[in-house]
């Protein structure tokens, strides 16, 4: 148990996703059958190259594992290039042994959303919860999908993505008008529930909703920082993303005082 959130911050998205991939492993080789929690976008591409090379090289072992992802755009399939499921098929499933009946993604094109998102809070439940939960950091300060002014209690459900949102993420799209405006997302009850989050901020665009996550007051104006009322938080971020920390000094003196057994291996 932490008693306070880790920052690790790290010179560059290289190293602070080595990192990132050293706690993912060492909860793998730790319990094999764990239940991992993933995260699309730009931010876990990284981390997920280097758990595959873990799994060529080392051995790292997938086979037992079960994944849940935190996020779907609604109207997108499997098939669709930018779905999330697709994302997480082509990046990281099929270069490791991961059973994929032991991944889940919501599905967006369900015939009915609503009960996709309580089937999917169950098989959570059913999997035995989440024992490690990897999330990226929106610019507005969203985790998973859920955007300023949520419910900072809020469960899995279809929610509507802000226009803040919509712009960062059109350019993976072919035009603006093309990103779904609706989406199935982990609430933050779901993501407070998760035994460790493990979350990655990199570059400048990260910094101010990465200050306000950690430093700043609790306020669904940025859901990520109901994380502070989670007991087990490890943030990895890279020099550009902490920049506005006022306290880094701080930060890497905690790092530094570690005892062995909160090491990662
Ligand atoms: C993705 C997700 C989002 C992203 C966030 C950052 O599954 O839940 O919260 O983590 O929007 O996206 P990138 O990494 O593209 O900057």
């Amino acid at each position: 148990m932490l008693a306070s959130m880790e920052i690790l911050i790290r010179p560059d998205p290289a190293a602070a996703s080595a990192t990132a991939a050293a706690v993912v492993a060492h909860l793998v080789r730790g319990k094999p059958a764990c239940v991992l929690g993933l995260a699309t976008g730009r931010t876990p591409v990284s981390l997920y190259r280097e758990l595959i090379r873990m799994h060529r090289d080392d051995g790292l072992d997938f086979s037992r594992v079960t994944t849940f992802n935190l996020d779907e755009y609604a109207g997108l399939g499997p098939a669709h290039p930018q779905s999330y499921r697709y994302f997480m098929d082509t990046e990281f499933f099929r270069h490791i042994n991961i059973r994929p009946d032991n991944t889940y993604v919501p599905d967006g094109c369900a015939a009915d959303l609503r009960q996709e998102c309580r089937d999917y809070e169950k098989r959570i439940r059913d999997a035995g919860g989440i024992d490690l939960q990897v999330l990226g950091l929106g610019s507005n300060g969203h985790i998973g999908f859920n955007e300023p002014t949520g419910s900072l209690g809020s469960r899995t459900w279809i929610k509507i993505l802000s226009q803040s949102t919509i712009r960062d993420n059109s350019d993976l799209f072919d035009k603006p008008g093309d990103v779904p405006r609706h989406c199935i997302t982990m609430g933050i009850g779901t993501i407070l529930e998760a035994r460790h989050n493990l979350l990655l901020a990199f570059g400048p665009k990260k910094a101010r909703a990465l200050a306000a996550m950690i430093e700043g007051p609790v306020t669904a104006m940025c859901p990520a920082s109901a994380l502070q009322f989670h007991p087990r938080v490890t943030v990895v971020a890279d020099e550009a993303a902490a920049a506005a920390l006022s306290q880094p000094g701080h930060y890497h003196w905690i790092e530094k005082n570690k005892l062995d057994w909160q090491d990662y291996g």
